[in-house]
């Protein structure tokens, strides 16, 4: 029996197909609406008869006859098809169907084949993390990391290109005060042992410097203009801060498991700046406005008056001029048609009106608008619920952050398991408190701002990166006291049909990953996943403790080695995705 990968999906074609057989070309307006049912129903259902019914008086049972009636021969052999109350289309998929879908997907590579329907040909760019040169990375970073990195690795799973790049903030006015301390207020062995500190410090130290003193805030203006002229040594300076910073800010990348295609900062913007000011003064859309170059947004409520400053009044250029040039870069040298975007909610206005001008430009120049995506993120809040702080105040370093999880990991697991070798402990420390980390962040709706407790994201119950990563090992546990390999096809060889209720209630947990993997992707909310391999685990916990697995009839045992091996292969492939690293044991 063939069954395809994302049920649901396939379910909605055929119905499509049912419609304009059964209904004719007025068919083509049948929007199936096919979501996933309450279990007591059926695994999913169509609701969609009913509107289309309604607006055309037409009564909703006969539609649904007649849809059903031309449904295609293997639906029906997959599905036990009923029709429900006014004219719903209930489905439930046969335990054969349940069968032959697990025994199709039997690995990473052909969920990753079956998810590839989705986005095929796609191209998308995606800008994340995207930091301020010398300044350190703070726990507020995390989220646009994690969840950047986990959206590429759904993307490219899914079957779509991805590119990845990290535009630093590599260019603007803080370098005349950076370079100004640098010269003057340099600790070459601070720099050595820890560079980036030892920038934030400089900057800090000059900005205190230039506030006391005009003159140094001169001196600290003309190196900054020394920069932007182009001289020699300020210019090497400049790069030696952009490479120190960017050393540092590869070391979190590389403990993250964060990689990036291009660090195209916005320096590397500057010469194609020009174009930018004069394709948007030539096509009506820029104009000056005391001495500066803005574009209005007469329809947006707000925008209609509040400027898009595109040029400061002495010329510079900002923030909004390097994205333009951004955005037109990314369609015309990367060719891409997504382009993602990932900051706080806080930069939403500039978005809005970064978008709102590029695609008025591109329209207007005869070019390809692409598909544009601000993914947003809220804040990290203390357990006070205020933004989370040290104790003195200061934003908390990263660096320490991930440090204090993997002690805190490595106090837990020396704990549960203190005869495990230590290197063995701190290897699991790492995967445990770095993931607890990341898990905390992708498992809360990215919209919302979150509560960072330590107790809760280290916790081994409830919806976290240990419960997750130790669900995996009591999988693996089981085949390892057999001596068996999960991901070995002779192991569940002669599986039968999930019969047992918690059987079927498992195996339908496990098809549900297909329309998981759609919803993350398309909301890009990594959320999703996280519930759902939260409610997996959980589902496999009431099936490991209603049937037993290891029986004497063959059958039985091989189609219970298969639910538990395909648990294990969508728990793991679902956590590498999201950017954790599984392990044996724990
Ligand atoms: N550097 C910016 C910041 O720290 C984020 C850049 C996001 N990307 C972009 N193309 N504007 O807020």
């Amino acid at each position: 029996m063939h069954v395809s990968f994302d049920i649901a999906a396939d379910l909605d074609l055929n119905l499509k197909d049912a419609a304009l057989i059964s209904l004719g070309p007025e068919g083509n307006a049948f929007v199936p609406e096919v979501r996933p049912a309450d279990p007591r129903h059926g695994d999913f259902q169509a609701n969609g008869v009913l509107g289309y019914a309604k607006a055309r008086k037409l009564n909703p049972r006969a539609v649904a006859e007649q849809i059903v009636a031309a449904l295609r021969d293997n639906t029906k052999v997959q599905f036990e098809v009923t029709i429900a109350g006014p004219g719903f289309i209930n489905f439930k998929l046969k335990p054969a169907g349940l069968l032959a879908w697990l025994q199709t997907y039997d690995s990473a590579g052909h969920l990753r084949t079956g998810a590839s329907e989705f986005y095929k040909g796609h191209h998308n760019l995606v800008d994340f993390s995207s930091p301020n040169t010398a300044k350190q990375l703070h726990v507020g970073h995390v989220r646009g990391m994690v969840i950047g990195e986990a959206i590429c690795r759904l993307l490219e799973f899914c079957g779509a290109k991805v590119t990845r790049d990290n535009h630093i903030g590599d260019w603007g006015t803080q370098f005349g005060k950076l370079i100004w301390g640098y010269k003057h207020l340099r600790n070459d062995a601070a720099l050595t042992s820890d560079p980036l500190e030892e920038l934030e410090r400089l900057y800090k130290a000059a900005d205190a410097a230039a506030k006391e003193t005009p003159a140094t805030l001169d001196a600290a203006r003309a190196e900054l203009v020394k920069l932007q002229s182009g001289d020699a040594e300020n210019l090497a300076l400049w790069k030696k801060i952009n490479a120190i910073s960017s050393d540092a800010f590869q070391e979190i990348y590389r403990k993250l498991g964060i990689r990036f295609d291009y660090e195209y900062g916005e320096s590397f913007y500057n010469d194609k700046l020009q174009q930018v000011y004069k394709e948007l003064t030539a096509a009506g859309l820029a104009e000056e406005s005391q001495g500066a170059l803005v574009v209005f947004h007469p329809e947006h409520p707000r925008f209609k008056t509040q400027p898009f400053i595109i040029r400061k009044s002495d010329g510079a250029s900002n923030y909004a001029s390097t994205d333009l040039a951004t955005m037109l870069y990314r369609v015309e040298h990367f060719k891409a048609d997504t382009i993602i975007i990932l900051t706080d909610t806080r930069q939403t206005d500039h978005f809005e009106q970064l978008w709102l001008t590029t695609q008025k430009w591109f329209a207007k120049t005869g070019r390809t608008v692409p598909h544009f995506e601000h993914v947003t993120f809220g804040s990290i809040l203390g357990e006070d619920g205020k933004a989370i702080k040290t104790r003195s105040g200061d934003p908390i370093k990263l660096k320490a952050l991930l440090a204090e999880a993997e002690e805190r990991a490595f106090a837990l697991v020396t704990e549960k398991s203190p005869d495990l070798p230590e290197a063995d402990r701190r290897d699991i420390a790492n995967a445990v408190g770095i993931g607890a980390v990341r898990y905390a962040d992708l498992s809360q709706n990215r919209s919302s701002d979150y509560i960072f407790a330590w107790d809760k994201i280290l916790s081994f119950e409830g919806n976290t990166a240990p419960y997750l990563l130790y669900a995996v090992t009591r999988v693996r546990s089981i085949f390892r006291k057999l001596g068996l390999d999960a991901y070995d096809p002779s192991v569940t060889a002669g599986a039968t049909a999930p019969a047992t209720d918690a059987e079927i209630a498992l195996a339908r947990k496990l098809i549900g990953f297909a329309s998981t993997l759609r919803l993350t992707t398309t909301q890009l909310r990594p959320h999703f996943l996280c519930t759902y391999l939260h409610e997996l685990a959980g589902e496999f916990s009431t099936f490991y403790a209603a049937d037993k697995v290891l029986v004497d009839d063959p059958a039985v045992r091989a189609r219970r080695l298969l639910l538990s091996a395909r648990t294990l292969l969508i728990l793991e492939t679902g956590l590498n995705l999201l950017g954790l690293r599984t392990l044996a044991r724990m």
